[in-house]
């Protein structure tokens, strides 16, 4: 079977984020959201995948993955010119596809539990279609599945008075039988090509759609927050290592994972779980609390930061407390000695002070 990872979009719910590069790339415990979907496919032994482009900064897609060789998969780029819906993006892989099954991954979609049993069933099935449905608490926001004894009778877009809690995840495992329904679409009131309406057509012409249940962790991390919460669950799982350099009055509790060249310099507090890159330079006197990513070469002092995601290159440097928070790449905040407030801001920036 073949693999397909959307890298395109608008991404406008992430803005400010999203002005220099794609989502996808943006990281959740120092490694591009992206990653894991790649990594999913691998680990289902999908090593053949293509990944889909198109939008601000898509190079920077090509820059980091390559032809796949660094992560052990073959990769093909597909552009998609403009961001018309997911199932136009998909209709774009026919040739790639070639007649097989395959997967579908949205690079924006966090999943924890390995996909590989569903692909085994689904590889075993008659089914045009399988889904992965996902219980959420506010089922108006998603794609969501009716279904009764077992079966999938109808898929609605963001229903006002929804049938059940079962979010369609973006995870879809398919059959080329979607390329003639994605041929016959219409565009939606917000003119994209809509996976979900495909899928409806799918019920409609009477093919058969399985679907499995996620009990584990799902995250869609369309917004901040999404992110944010991914990156905790992330955090939450991984195995402590400590490859850097710890100077005198350094407290260290819960897990942490230190990357090689770092130093924690005296006077500082981690509270895991924490993840912080390579040539770090963590203190004098910074407390980071947990639930908190560092990229590498970034600079913490005298600061208090917990539940954050703070991107490589960045310098920050007072007694601020910065919670909650997402800080992009080369980002730098540090006190003035005067009293006026200095800014420099992107477009869309937020900032609660
Ligand atoms: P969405 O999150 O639904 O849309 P978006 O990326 O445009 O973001 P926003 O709503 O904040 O403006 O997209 C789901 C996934 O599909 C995401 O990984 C981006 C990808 N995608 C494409 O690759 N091509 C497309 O044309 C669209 C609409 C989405």
């Amino acid at each position: 079977m073949k693999g397909i990872i959307l890298h395109g979009g608008h991404g406008t719910r992430l803005r400010p984020l999203t002005h220099t590069g794609p989502k996808q790339l943006l990281p959740i415990a120092n490694k591009p959201m992206s990653q894991y979907c790649l990594e999913s496919l691998k680990d289902a032994g999908i090593t053949d995948i293509a990944i889909i482009i198109g939008g601000t900064g898509s190079n920077k897609v090509q820059e980091y993955y390559g032809n796949g060789e660094r992560f052990g998969v073959k990769l093909t780029y597909i552009s998609q010119d403009a961001p018309r819906g997911i199932a136009q993006a998909i209709r774009l892989c026919k040739e790639f596809v070639n007649g097989e099954k395959f997967v579908v991954f949205l690079g924006d979609n966090i999943l924890k539990k390995s996909i590989t049993e569903y692909i085994q069933r689904f590889k075993d099935s008659d089914a045009s279609a399988s889904i992965l449905l996902c219980e959420v608490s506010n089922p108006t926001q998603f794609g969501i599945a009716d279904i009764k004894d077992g079966v999938i009778k109808k898929i609605i877009e963001k229903p006002k008075d929804p049938p059940t809690n079962l979010a369609v995840t973006g995870i879809y495992l398919l059959t080329p039988t979607i390329f003639d329904i994605i041929d016959r679409l219409k565009p939606s009131w917000r003119n994209e090509y809509e996976i979900t309406d495909a899928l409806q057509m799918l019920l409609q012409e009477e093919y058969k759609i399985i679907y499995n249940m996620v009990t584990d962790y799902w995250k869609d991390t369309g917004t901040p927050q999404d992110i944010i919460h991914a990156n905790q669950v992330i955090l939450s799982d991984m195995k402590p290592y400590f490859e850097g350099k710890e100077e005198e009055d350094v407290i260290i509790t819960g897990n942490v994972m230190i990357g090689s060249g770092t130093t924690i310099k005296n006077g500082s507090k981690l509270t895991g779980p924490v993840i912080i890159g390579k040539d770090c330079q963590i203190g004098p006197n910074a407390n980071i609390g947990s639930n908190t990513s560092i990229g590498d070469n970034t600079k913490l002092s005298n600061c208090h930061i917990e539940n954050s995601i703070i991107m490589s290159s960045c310098t920050i440097d007072g007694d601020f407390i910065i919670k909650d928070s997402i800080i992009a790449f080369n980002s730098e905040i540090t006190r003035s000695s005067s009293p006026n407030k200095v800014f420099l801001l992107g477009e869309g920036t937020k900032i609660s002070l």
